[in-house]
């Protein structure tokens, strides 16, 4: 193998950049050219595409989010389109394609395998829902940037005695929500992999109340519930003032922290190193500490994301 190319897809993720510089040096070293494609399979579509060097990926390992770019690029699923992509590719000469992002990314760096052109998959995400790896890159900047949401919160909200309802990412994924609200020593926890009773949650509130609570902290997973209309039941119940604040896009910003710098650069390095021993229509993960590597088609066909039950068990004791 001698070219490869590297995008960074959906959602950008703390450490995308990092892993990008991974697979640039690596590759450089390693005597291969890279390419770097802009804005994700929408760049690759339109055919932006750029030779990299080492100075392409200096000062970039402390920035958040892709200096590649990204985008949701839905088209990616019609055939014709990828078919493009492909010749894009060939055309440049570029034999692989590392590919950085969520499921959805991991989605087209299959259905291009598939057509007989290999990828690697690097899992880039905050939401942390992509199979076979404990972590995906950018997930534990964003839980730290969730954590310190949620203890200023507490400032106010103890302040004023009020109960504070935080909606946080994670798509259908609830790690965020369930490390974050014990972290952030919240008093509830609601995640989509559990199911949800508004009035159960309601009357447990009121029960925390008369057993002394001055204020609550709840974390709620996006696209739950609406936590605005939650918050309002919540306060017309219990009578004390209820505030719903969205996390939003705060939560996919900000300098990666170390571990998603070394995380990120691992895997950059991981996958030119799978590529030049011969190995394509793989996706990397780290288990136990270890890098591993999967058939992309069959984790994304057979391999779903196991939800931490030993992690909500613990949350209940502690809540
Ligand atoms: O996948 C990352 C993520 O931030 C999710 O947590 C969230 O649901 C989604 O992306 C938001 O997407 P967009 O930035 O396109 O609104």
């Amino acid at each position: 193998i001698k070219k490869i190319g590297v995008l960074t897809s959906g959602g950008d993720a703390p450490g995308m950049n990092a892993a990008i510089r991974g697979v640039v040096r690596a590759a450089l070293s390693e005597g291969l050219e890279v390419y770097g494609v802009y804005d994700g399979y929408l760049g690759l579509y339109e055919d932006r595409i750029e030779k990299m060097d080492r100075r392409s990926v200096s000062d970039v390992i402390n920035r958040g989010g892709t200096f590649l770019g990204s985008a949701r690029f839905p088209q990616f699923k019609d055939e014709a389109v990828r078919q493009k992509a492909i010749e894009n590719l060939n055309k440049h000469g570029i034999e692989a394609l590392v590919v950085i992002g969520g499921d959805g990314s991991y989605m087209g760096a299959k259905c291009l395998t598939e057509m007989g052109y290999p990828c690697i998959g690097l899992p880039g995400t905050i939401d942390n829902d992509v199979p076979g790896t404990d972590y995906t890159i950018g997930y534990l900047t964003a839980l730290n940037c969730v954590i310190s949401a949620i203890d200023r919160l507490r400032d106010t909200s103890s302040s004023h005695n009020r109960i504070s309802v935080i909606e946080v990412m994670g798509r259908y994924c609830g790690d965020l929500t369930m490390a974050a609200a014990i972290a952030g020593g919240a008093e509830y926890a609601i995640v989509p992999e559990k199911p949800y009773d508004e009035s159960q949650l309601v009357e447990d509130v009121v029960k925390g109340i008369e057993n002394g609570k001055k204020h609550s902290i709840i974390v709620v997973t996006e696209h739950i519930t609406d936590v605005d209309h939650l918050s309002k039941k919540i306060e017309a119940r219990t009578g004390r003032e209820t505030r719903a604040t969205v996390l939003g896009h705060v939560q996919r910003g900000g300098a990666p922290t170390a571990f998603d710098r070394v995380l990120a650069s691992r895997m950059g390095v991981y996958a030119v190193d799978l590529l030049i021993k011969g190995h394509g229509g793989r996706c990397v993960g780290i288990v136990s500490g270890e890098l591993v590597h999967h058939d992309i088609i069959d984790a994304i066909e057979n391999k779903r994301r196991v939800f931490d039950e030993e992690l909500y068990l613990t949350a209940a004791k502690l809540f």
